[in-house]
């Protein structure tokens, strides 16, 4: 079992890098399954998650190769459309393979996703979207079972989802007919996952806004390269520590027009951002003071920053108030941070938080990858040493986070136990 160990109290000066986009990558990796072909995707980040999925294709029959943050995938020989418990349990994301291997085959069999730390985590608008382009779909012991050609159609999300989105997105690029996709996510990640599709030869407007129409692909394209975007998750982590620990950090290989409601509320309580083309430059001396703010899609304010804005907000000067409005339960860091001296209250989606002097070490546990992020964060601030337990959660979306904070100047490292 390994742990982080964080002496806190260290400024942050330097450079760090951005790795590609987990969220970005995942469904990408799926979509090169729609026609069978060679793919060859750069900026792939090391994670946990992304060694699943090359572990989901390899089981759905493709070659994958994997070396310094480029995957070559081959999806010629897929032919078993399914995707087992025993991984989709691990990573919810692995229930995009859903619409690649409908596209492909008309046939899919993938394991319903569980609930996750923060409660239920449903499916019923990717469900629901298929049987409205006319895919039979049923449960047979824990297994989603989906048949039959997707015929398009109009599709109208009564509330956005990232994963809904891309699912029917990918499904609908091999449909019978044109596919209107209304109240469709407008991620960063979307889009990026329509880029691919387009270069895969589908014809797709609309990416980034709220309605997407996506006519099949008439002429395939199955060997290529694609860049992935950079993680936009990782760059806010990156930009809350500076701000919350005290530090002067520039963030490079970084689109800031995907993070401008995050530097919008820094910017709200004095921190000093310079946004060059690719990259930011963050100074803070630690002290700022508070300020409320809710999560929504995007271009709102992340859920994926809520727990890192949450330690941020911990030590500000001052009371604040954090709404969540995609999942009404993620709050699993609040338990760790209160170890940690946090004076946080909740009341449903809502934590009040009463800024404290100090934050103080302590050994604490990740419950996820971004409450994992948190602690982390909370940690650095800290002036002690703080244990930090189960970060199979962190490695499963920041690749190598000690190795790029020891870059910056801070007192941490990985331990086996
Ligand atoms: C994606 O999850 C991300 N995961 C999440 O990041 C992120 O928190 C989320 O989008 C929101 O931005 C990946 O991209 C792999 P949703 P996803 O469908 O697609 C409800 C991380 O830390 N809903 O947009 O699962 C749902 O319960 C992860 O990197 C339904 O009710 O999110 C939630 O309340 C965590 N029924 C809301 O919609 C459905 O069929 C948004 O979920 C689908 C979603």
């Amino acid at each position: 079992m390994e742990k982080l160990i964080v002496i806190g109290g260290n400024r942050l000066d330097g450079e760090v890098s951005v790795s590609g986009s987990k969220n970005a990558v995942l469904p990408i990796m799926t979509a090169t399954m729609i026609v069978p072909g060679n793919y060859k995707i750069n900026n792939v980040p090391n994670l946990r998650d992304t060694q699943t999925m090359i572990k989901l294709l390899r089981i759905i029959g493709a070659k994958v190769d994997y070396f310094d943050k480029t995957l070559i995938i081959d999806t010629i020989k897929c032919d078993n459309p399914s995707a087992p418990y025993e991984l989709v349990k691990t990573m919810r994301a692995s229930f995009y393979v859903l619409g690649p291997l409908l596209a492909r085959f008309h046939y899919s069999k993938v394991s319903l996703p569980g609930g996750c730390a923060w409660g239920p985590r449903p499916v019923d608008f990717h469900i629901k979207a298929l049987r409205e382009m006319n895919v039979k779909v049923r449960l047979d012991k824990g297994d989603i079972i989906a048949e039959g050609q997707p015929h398009g159609g109009d599709i109208i999300f009564k509330k956005k989802s990232v994963g809904a989105t891309g699912n029917i997105l990918m499904a609908s690029v091999k449909a019978m007919n044109e596919t209107n996709i209304i109240n469709a996510a407008k991620e960063p990640e979307i889009v990026a996952l329509g880029d691919f599709l387009i270069k895969l030869g589908a014809d797709i407007e609309g990416l980034g806004t709220d309605n997407i129409r996506v006519t099949p692909i008439k002429n395939e394209n199955n060997n290529f390269e694609f860049d992935v975007i950079p993680d936009r998750i990782e760059a806010g982590t990156f930009m809350i520590a500076a701000a919350t620990v005290g530090g002067n950090i520039k963030i490079k290989n970084i689109d800031p027009s995907h993070l401008d409601a995050v530097i919008e509320l820094l910017k709200g309580i004095n921190i000093d951002i310079t946004i060059n083309q690719n990259s930011f430059i963050i100074k803070s001396d630690g002290l700022y003071d508070a300020i409320d703010m809710e999560t929504s899609e995007y271009p709102g304010f992340p859920t994926d920053l809520q727990a890192q804005w949450m330690a941020m907000m911990s030590k500000a000067k001052g009371d604040s108030i954090i709404k969540e409005n995609i999942y009404n339960d993620r709050f699993t860091h609040i338990p760790e941070l209160l170890r940690m001296g946090a004076n946080i209250k909740l009341k449903n989606e809502t934590a009040f938080i009463k800024g404290i002097e100090e934050i103080f070490p302590a050994p604490v546990m990740c419950t996820d990858i971004r409450a994992s992020a948190a602690l982390v964060i909370s940690a650095l601030a800290s002036k002690g040493e703080s244990e930090i337990s189960r970060i199979y959660h962190i490695d499963r979306g920041y690749e190598g986070i000690e190795q790029k904070f020891s870059k910056l100047g801070a007192n941490i490292k990985r331990i086996s136990t």
